[in-house]
């Protein structure tokens, strides 16, 4: 995987913890929704990269919208690079959600807290548009205007009832009434869990992308390897690499 090294085109603070970070992007190079960039620390203490999810991609570049994790964090670090300055990077790495199957269908995005950013590039892909679901923990909203600007039906659900369905993404699905043909989400795991209950019993395909611990983030280290309903027929196991072999998996194909 080659390293870039890009320029940061804007930082800004979206929430108390949430930054949105533009970084220069060469037009070209094509990007899947759901697909991540490795993003490496100027400090040489901290080696290991930072996958983030591709939020946006347009003329003006490459955005990443990230959390804030803790105060000695490598994020925390990141969220003090101003414009200007340089960081290292590989990318995009993974599947990315498989917009051939999606596409034209009766589609429903799910994106749970941090979960949300990469749903935005995949809302801009599908043509004609498409149901948006967000979850929050409370009012402290992010990116929510911008998906209606994106053209989707946006529903919100609040696990404090502070604004939309007093409840989970599933539950504000129910209370839409909408019956998808299709879902794509991405969030925590208890999340992930609830919507691939759902699509069995529903009996429709839902795409979930997975969040794991990640050391080398391109595939070497098998420090993010997941459990899966299925042999892989090279490595003869039960297991599959988040990092290249996703982030985005049928529900019904991994365990959780
Ligand atoms: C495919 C994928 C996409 C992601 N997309 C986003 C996103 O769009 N926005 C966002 O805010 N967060 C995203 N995350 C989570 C993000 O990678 C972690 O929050 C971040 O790496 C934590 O780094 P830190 O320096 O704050 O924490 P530290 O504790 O300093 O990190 C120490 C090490 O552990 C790794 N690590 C820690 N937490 C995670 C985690 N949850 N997932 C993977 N590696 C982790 C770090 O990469 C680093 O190598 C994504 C994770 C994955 C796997
Ligand atoms: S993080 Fe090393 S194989 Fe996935």
């Amino acid at each position: 995987m080659e390293y870039k090294t890009v320029k940061i085109i804007s930082q800004e603070k979206l929430t108390d913890d949430i930054m949105s970070l533009w970084i220069e992007w060469d037009g070209r190079a094509s990007v899947v929704p759901g697909q991540f960039i490795n993003v490496y620390i100027n400090d040489p203490a901290r080696l290991l990269p930072r996958p983030i999810s591709i939020c946006d991609v347009t003329d003006r570049g490459l955005r990443m919208v990230y959390r804030i994790t803790g105060e000695a964090t490598g994020t925390a670090e990141l969220s003090g690079y101003q414009a200007g300055e340089t960081i290292r990077i590989t990318g995009p790495v993974g599947n990315g959600y498989p917009l051939d199957d999606i596409m034209g269908k009766k589609t429903v995005l799910m994106g749970g807290g941090i979960g949300i950013p990469p749903m935005l590039y995949l809302t801009k892909k599908l043509v004609g548009g498409c149901t948006v679901i967000l979850g929050y923990r409370d009012s402290n909203t992010f990116l929510m205007e911008e998906f209606e600007n994106a053209g989707a039906k946006v529903f919100v659900a609040t696990d404090d009832g502070s604004v939309g369905t007093h409840g989970t993404v599933i539950d504000a699905l129910r209370e839409s009434g909408i019956e998808p043909e299709v879902l794509c989400a991405c969030g925590p795991k208890p999340m992930l869990a609830g919507i691939k209950a759902y699509s069995a019993d529903h009996g429709i395909p839902a795409y979930i992308s997975l969040e794991e611990r990640m050391a080398c983030g391109v595939g070497a280290c098998l420090g993010c390897v997941t459990s899966t309903t299925h042999t892989d027929p090279h490595s003869h196991v039960k297991n599959a690499r988040v990092c290249v072999d996703g982030p985005v998996f049928l529900s019904d194909r991994v365990e959780l």
